[in-house]
């Protein structure tokens, strides 16, 4: 018997499109299965203000192909100069729906962003007053913190702080990795949600690591252990409103990846409803793959959900290029080692 589910069209409410030949490759990609996305600010430069955040969108859109819908959700990347009335008045033409902060040097591109926590607090009082989503890439960065603890302890020196000493500030806690960062959201009753990717989903640390280094597993926040999966499996299938999809797919062509200092980041834009729907199957909850994937995220950021559908459906094994070109190179399909069963129409 053929099996089939029909959900509202998904958003991918963290993806990064990069830009030029980059975006052009990609974009399609992620167009073909979501409505909308939040677009990540990482570029070099990265995008500080609302006016750049306008010239990235067109940039999005005229990379669009024809025939394709895609909405693009601009965000703009937090500095220690970043200022208030800038990113109010972006937020209050619509041009943007969050504000993303990188501590310094956690991650890709992330050397414009904030060392001095109290240097931004102005904008936090704004976004809190505004209802401005703060989307977080929640690391502490200290030399002296292992790299598995970082979550856990940026959640305890930084995140509680920043929240309490902000009322009203609302806070998307970005691809959690820990059943810390699980049990910090469901602590939390109000203004607190949370991304979890599809990769975090599939793969522990043992994936990066065992039988030699796998490049292509590399992605910060680095997975953790099989504990920590089987907790955000549990969050992101459980129903719960406050966990939704920010697949986190990050191209780098496999020339970056796949040398002696590689690039963190999983490609999933390609496959990733696929990828879902075997997860979501095999927790027996694929009634709450429409919640997590196209009605969570629409919710906490106050949208409407999207109007169309998409249909998977249960067949045969189902392939995906293992590789997509661009005029930079190859860039490597995040592969979850196992066959995918769910077709995408
Ligand atoms: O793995 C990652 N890649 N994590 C990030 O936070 C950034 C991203 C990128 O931009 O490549
Ligand atoms: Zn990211």
């Amino acid at each position: 018997m053929t099996q089939s589910l029909v959900i509202r069209r998904p958003d991918d409410w963290h993806l990064h499109l990069r830009d030029g030949a980059m975006l052009d490759a990609v974009l399609p990609e992620t167009a073909r299965h979501f409505g909308r996305a939040i677009i990540m600010p990482n570029l070099v430069p990265p995008v500080v203000t609302g006016d750049q955040a306008a010239a990235y969108r067109d940039r999005i859109l005229a990379a669009l192909p024809e025939g394709m819908a895609f909405e693009p959700l601009m965000t703009l990347y937090l500095t220690e100069s970043t200022d208030p009335a800038d990113v109010a008045a972006a937020h209050a033409s619509g041009l943007i729906k969050a504000v993303k902060l990188y501590p310094a040097g956690a991650t890709t591109n992330s050397s414009s962003g904030v060392s001095h926590f109290d240097k931004v607090r102005p904008v936090l009082e704004k976004m809190a007053e505004i209802g401005l989503p703060l989307c977080v890439h929640g690391e502490v960065t200290d030399a002296d913190i292992d790299i598995f603890d970082r979550e856990a302890v940026f959640i305890d020196r930084v995140l509680d702080p920043i929240r309490k000493s902000t009322p009203g500030l609302r806070v998307v806690m970005e691809h959690i990795t820990t059943a810390n960062g699980v049990d910090y959201v469901k602590s939390n009753e109000t203004d607190l949600g949370a991304t979890i990717t599809t990769h975090h989903l599939i793969i522990n640390r043992n994936h990066i690591l065992v039988g030699g280094i796998k490049p292509h597993y590399y992605c910060l926040p680095v997975a953790k252990r099989e504990e920590h999966r089987l907790a955000l499996v549990t969050a992101a299938t459980s129903g719960d409103a406050r966990f939704f999809l920010g697949t986190d797919s990050a191209p780098h062509t496999d020339a970056n990846k796949e040398m002696a200092c590689g690039c963190a980041g999983c490609f999933t834009a390609t496959n990733t409803m696929s990828l879902l729907a075997e997860v979501f199957e095999r927790a027996d909850a694929l009634d709450n793959l429409e919640g997590f994937a196209s009605r969570n995220g629409p919710g906490f950021y106050r949208l409407p959900v999207n109007e169309d559908t998409i249909t998977l459906t249960k067949g045969d094994a189902v392939t995906y290029p293992s590789k997509i070109d661009t005029d930079d190179g190859p860039v490597t399909v995040f592969d979850a080692g196992f066959p995918l069963h769910w077709r995408v129409d």
